[in-house]
């Protein structure tokens, strides 16, 4: 809905829902009474305000994964009591379209209310999504989630859970396990999202290439080839196929260990069915998207270090050695800075590095230069991995969080402050 002077007005509420997933009925968490919450469609630019309402038992809030607004447009320090209303006002950047998604960020309740269904897709169209080619694609926003249901419930963490990180016996593609999708003939376009608390998806389409072109909230400058990708708590991946004939086409879950203790399952999961139908019709990539400018060079040296940490006995999650207190300040940078921070995961499992507000360029992963330019807000930090990248922190100040994606770990200290001045 629009308001008199042109501002994109929302309402989302956050309510107990009875679902069903294949055979089970379920008493789930949701936003506007469906899993995934609906699709939330922006444009780059816009002022936006979004009346967000509490209809849970509980105390829960929204942030709005990875949009570049000001830290007090969406300050996960608030809480909104069971009842209450609160509103997000923002303008948009002009250059901000991308995928993005929403979730609840009260800290020590985010595991729950997520795994209990709690996520949806945010997406911000701009001029990319103009070019011919992609305006003319099948486009699908799939938000991935897993669920394990017991006695009408979701499934309850058993307590190595809050160590590993818990995982669903089904996995569901928007809400649904194994859906059938249909596209037209030409380009296909789906914007993939993980919106499970621990899951990774690592992603394929056997018998057919895959083509990048954006992650997380940005698009690349041109689209680059992939075979399979991986895509760790909290990422997103907006990806073209060509498809000029009629096929069906298998999107597949491939084995990945993400913690040396776990043994990964030796098959592929089949997450969804691709049906495409129509006429041949050509399927022609875009040559170029979108410039981006590069912050530093690879080689660039560090302005500070943050390591993720684990401590058994009792068990822990840490930033630099230390866990989780909302009253401290971590980190203090500089408005106006860019900054390069080397990211180390000593630890035997991977961990998704997320910051909140400022997005970031990957210069390198244990030394070696990344490939291509995006502006990411989630990074994989493999087990034993150093990751070096660059953030622009011009745009605003304030408080932001930086954490682990994997909620267990958020919830349980792996989250720092930073402030920005
Ligand atoms: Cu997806 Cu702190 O957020
Ligand atoms: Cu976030
Ligand atoms: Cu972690």
């Amino acid at each position: 809905r629009r308001l008199e002077d042109g501002t994109h007005f929302i309402e989302l509420s956050a309510l107990p829902t009875r679902i069903r997933i294949g055979e089970t009925d379920l008493e789930a968490l949701t936003y506007d009474g469906t899993l995934p919450g609906p699709v939330i469609t922006l444009n780059e630019g816009e002022a936006v305000r979004l009346a967000f309402h509490n209809a849970l038992h509980a105390p829960t809030n929204l942030h709005l994964h990875g949009l570049q607004i000001p830290p007090q447009a969406d300050d996960p320090h608030r809480v909104v009591a069971p009842g209450q209303t609160v509103t997000h006002a923002f303008e948009l950047l002009p250059e901000s379209a991308g995928t993005y998604w929403y979730h609840p960020h009260a800290h020590g309740r985010v595991t729950r209310q997520q795994w209990s269904g709690l996520a949806g897709a945010l997406i911000v169209r701009g001029a990319p999504d103009r070019l011919p080619e992609l305006a003319a694609a099948s486009e699908h926003v799939l938000v991935l989630q897993d669920l394990s249901v017991e006695q009408g419930l979701p499934a309850p963490h058993a307590p190595m859970e809050w160590m590993s990180g818990k995982e669903g016996q089904h996995l569901l593609v928007n809400g649904q396990i194994h859906p059938v999708l249909e596209a037209a003939t030409g380009l296909v376009r789906l914007r993939l999202i993980n919106a499970s608390v621990a899951r990774y998806y690592h992603l394929a389409v056997p018998g057919h290439p895959l083509h990048l072109i954006g992650q997380d909230g940005s698009f690349l400058e041109a689209p680059q080839p992939v075979n399979t990708l991986l895509l760790s708590p909290g990422e997103r991946a907006d990806l073209l196929l060509q498809v000029p004939a009629a096929a069906r086409l298998e999107l597949h879950d491939l084995p990945y260990a993400r913690s040396a203790h776990a043994t990964p399952r030796a098959a592929a999961t089949p997450l969804a069915t691709l049906e495409v139908r129509g006429p041949q019709r050509p399927a022609h990539l875009p040559a170029r998207l979108r410039p981006l400018r590069r912050l530093a060079d690879a080689d660039a040296r560090p302005d500070r270090v943050v390591v993720f940490g684990a401590s058994m006995d009792p068990p822990r999650f840490l930033v630099n050695g230390q866990s989780y207190d909302r009253h401290r300040i971590d980190l203090e940078v500089r408005q106006g800075s860019t900054e390069v921070w080397e990211l180390r995961n000593p630890t035997r499992m991977d961990h998704p590095f997320h910051l909140h507000v400022f997005p970031f360029q990957v210069l390198t992963r244990n030394g070696v230069p990344e490939p291509f330019l995006a502006w990411r807000d989630v990074i994989n930090l493999r087990a034993g991995e150093t990751v070096r990248i660059a953030l622009d922190f011009s745009r605003f100040s304030g408080d932001v969080m930086l954490h682990c994606h994997i909620a267990e770990h958020e919830d349980r200290g792996m989250m720092a402050n930073v402030r920005v001045r």
